[in-house]
């Protein structure tokens, strides 16, 4: 059997729930990708936060280092929300801090709208992993659909 991390960062919840969807689907752990300093609760200065960020392809720091627990796991599924049509720049210091060799990982996004808009593809490069099919979220959760795709995606 193998062993499955559902790892995500969430600012607003949305992604969080997504998270717990398909932990419970594949019967895994969930871990919170957490930054040593909280985003802006304020979604204004969450948004320019987060456009700093990304114009400066920043890897914020994490609060806590995600290595042993991602060192377990066979296969992480890593969820997120998409910001400024990517993953947020956390998601990248979280993929810096572990090693992925040998393991699958499998993204899953919520949105206001936008598709994964190439974060897909960003965090398989970033990771050193193949592109897997992820799941996009927008708008309003679908947790039958969810839990669907996630028991797919690990057979
Ligand atoms: C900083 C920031 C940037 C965002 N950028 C986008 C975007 O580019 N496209 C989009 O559809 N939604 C965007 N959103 C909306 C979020 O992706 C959406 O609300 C998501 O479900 C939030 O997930 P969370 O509750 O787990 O934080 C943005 C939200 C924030 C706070």
């Amino acid at each position: 059997m193998s062993k499955i991390l559902v790892a995500y960062f969430s600012q607003s919840g949305n992604t969080a729930r997504a998270a717990e969807a398909v932990a419970r689907a594949v019967g895994a752990k969930t871990y919170e990708i957490e930054p040593s300093e909280k985003y802006p609760a304020d979604y204004n200065k969450c948004i320019a936060e987060a456009k700093r960020e990304r114009e400066a392809d920043a890897r914020p720091a994490l609060k806590s280092s995600p290595a042993e627990a991602v060192k377990e796991a066979d296969i992480v599924f890593l969820g997120y929300p998409i910001w400024w049509y990517d993953a947020p720049m956390l998601i990248y210091s979280f993929i810096d801090a572990c090693d992925f060799k040998g393991k699958r990982v499998i993204p899953f996004a919520t949105s206001g709208g936008s598709g994964m808009s190439g974060s897909d593809e960003r965090i398989a490069k970033e990771a050193g992993v193949k592109k897997e099919t992820g799941y996009i979220s927008r708008f309003r959760l679908n947790v039958s659909e969810i839990e669907k795709w996630a028991k797919n995606a690990v057979g």
